[in-house]
C-alpha cells in the first residue's frame, strides 16, 4: 500500500492525513486513493509490453461510478456478471467492445440487454445457455460473439468459497468434455465462436496453478485448430492475489506473523509467468483481475466506541459492522490494522468487533493491537476490493460514505447513506 504510509507517526493517504478526512466526513468511512488504483492497473496492463491484449477490470470486486471512470479513462475493459453491471461499466465509458459477460446464471432479459449493446464476449458457462443464447441472437437478428468457459480442474490452493476452478464447483464447463462444447457451439447459426475463457478462483498466491492453466487452455487452443475451430482470444479471468499482513509496516506497529505462503507476487510477475505460455497460442490475450486492482486502494476508517474486558476476553467496539465489510465474517479473512496515529504504547491481545447483532460481526479475533481508547480511530486495511460492493442494510444500518484522495484534494465519490435509503 506505498501511498498508505505515515508521515511523522500520522496515517496518511497520500499527501492527505486520514484522520482530517474521517472527522471531516465521519465513519465509517471508505477512501481509496487514486495514484494508487492507477498504479495498480498500469503495474498489470504494461506487463503486457507489445501484445494484443484487453485488461478488463472485474467490477465485482468495487464498482463505484468514479473509480470505473478513472480505470475507463486509462483504457481498461470491464468483466462484468450481470446486466447491472454491463449498464455502470456503460455509465462510466468502458467501450461495450472491452466488455465481457460472465455467470453461470444469465437471465434471459440480460442475455438480451448485452446482445443489444454488442459487447465483445459472452463467457458461456453451460451447453443449456448456448442453445438459450443462440434462440435470443436469432430472435433478434444477430449473432452473438462468445468464449466457453472450460473449467481445467486445477487446484488453486484457495478458501473453498472463492475457488472456482475445480470440478465440483459450479463454475464452467469441465475440461473433459470441452471438445464436444466447442464442437456444438460451433454448429449453432447465431454464435460466433472467438474463445476460450476460463478463471480458477480468487485470491490464489502461488504460479504453478495459472501456469498449469495457461498450458492447459493453450493445449485446447491447438486440439481445436486442429479440427478446424479456430480461437481468436484467450481470456484468462483474474483471481491475482493480494497480501493482506503487514500491508504497512512501521517499527511502532506489530509484525503480523505470515507463514511466509502469505504475500503475495507483485501484478507484474503474475503476467510474466504466465505470458511465455499463453503467446504460444497466437491469440489476443484478456484478463479480468479485480483484487488486484483494487484492493490495495481503499481502506475502511472506523471509530472505537467502547472497550470491554469480560474477564477472559478484551473487545474494542467500533463503529463499522459486517454490514459495511463482510469479508472476516464470511471467509474468516485478515485485514491488518492500525491506529491513525502511531505513537510508544502497550499493546493488547483482542477482538475487534461491529455493532451488529451476531457473535460473527467481527474484523479481527485474538489480535494483537497498540492499546486503543475511546474516540479513535482505526482503519481496517486493503479494504477496497470486495468491500462496499458486499455492504447491506442489515440492522438498518446506513451504508458507509465512500471518498476518493488525490494528493492533498479529497471528494465525496458516494455519499452517505440517510434514513430515506433504508
Ligand atoms: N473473473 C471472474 C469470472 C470472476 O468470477 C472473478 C471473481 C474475477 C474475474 C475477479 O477475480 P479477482 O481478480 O478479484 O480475484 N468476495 C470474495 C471474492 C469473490 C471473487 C469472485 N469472482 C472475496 O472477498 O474474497
Amino acid at each position: 500500500m506505498t501511498h498508505f504510509h505515515y508521515k511523522e507517526n500520522i496515517l496518511h493517504c497520500e499527501d492527505s492525513p486520514v484522520q482530517e478526512i474521517a472527522e471531516e466526513f465521519g465513519t465509517p468511512l471508505y477512501l481509496y486513493s487514486k495514484q494508487q488504483l492507477l498504479d495498480n492497473f498500469r503495474s498489470i496492463d504494461g506487463a503486457f509490453a507489445g501484445i494484443d491484449h484487453v485488461t478488463c477490470y472485474a467490477l465485482k470486486a468495487n464498482s463505484n461510478h468514479s473509480l470505473l471512470k478513472l480505470l475507463a479513462e486509462e483504457g481498461a475493459g470491464a468483466d462484468a456478471v450481470s446486466s447491472g453491471e454491463i449498464h455502470l461499466a456503460l455509465k462510466a465509458g468502458f467501450d461495450p467492445t472491452k466488455i465481457t459477460f460472465a455467470g453461470v446464471g444469465k437471465r434471459d432479459d440480460e442475455i438480451e440487454y448485452a446482445l443489444k449493446k454488442n459487447i465483445f464476449s459472452f463467457n458461456v458457462e453451460s451447453q443449456q445457455e448456448l442453445d438459450v443464447l443462440n434462440a435470443i441472437a436469432g430472435r433478434l437478428g444477430t449473432k452473438a460473439r462468445i468464449a466457453l468457459r472450460i473449467n481445467p480442474d486445477i487446484d488453486a490452493s484457495t478458501h473453498p468459497y472463492i475457488s472456482t476452478g475445480l470440478k465440483t464447483n459450479k463454475f464452467g464447463i469441465d475440461i473433459s468434455y470441452a471438445m464436444i462444447a466447442f464442437k456444438y457451439a460451433s454448429s449453432l447459426p447465431n454464435l460466433q465462436v472467438d474463445g476460450i475463457h476460463t478463471h480458477i478462483g480468487s485470491q490464489i498466491l502461488k504460479l504453478e496453478p495459472f501456469m498449469q492453466t495457461a498450458q492447459t487452455v493453450v493445449n485446447l487452443v491447438k486440439e481445436l485448430k486442429s479440427i478446424g475451430i479456430d480461437i481468436h482470444h484467450i481470456d484468462f479471468g483474474g483471481g491475482f492475489g493480494v497480501t493482506y499482513k503487514n500491508a504497512i509496516k512501521h517499527p511502532l506497529l506489530p509484525v503480523e506473523e505470515t507463514n511466509g505462503a502469505e504475500e503475495a507476487p507483485a501484478n507484474d510477475i503474475f503476467i510474466s509467468s504466465v505470458l511465455p505460455i499463453l503467446k504460444t497460442a497466437g491469440c489476443k490475450l484478456v484478463i479480468e483481475p479485480g483484487r488486484s486492482i483494487i484492493a490495495n486502494t481503499g481502506i475502511l476508517v472506523t471509530k472505537v466506541l467502547y472497550m470491554k474486558d469480560n474477564g477472559v476476553k478484551k473487545f474494542v467496539i467500533v463503529d463499522a459492522g459486517m454490514n459495511d465489510l463482510l469479508r472476516p465474517s464470511l471467509y474468516n479473512a485478515y485485514h491488518q490494522i492500525v491506529p491513525l496515529t502511531v505513537q510508544q504504547r502497550e499493546s493488547d491481545t483482542v477482538d475487534v468487533v461491529g455493532p451488529v447483532c451476531e457473535t460473527g460481526d467481527f474484523f479481527a479475533r485474538d489480535r494483537e493491537l497498540p492499546t486503543v481508547e475511546r474516540g479513535e480511530y482505526l482503519a481496517v486495511l486493503t479494504a477496497g476490493a470486495y468491500g462496499i460492493v458486499n455492504a447491506s442494510h442489515y440492522n438498518a444500518r446506513l451504508r458507509p460514505a465512500e471518498v476518493l484522495v488525490n494528493g492533498v484534494k479529497v471528494r465525496v465519490i458516494r455519499e452517505r447513506e440517510t434514513f430515506d435509503d433504508l
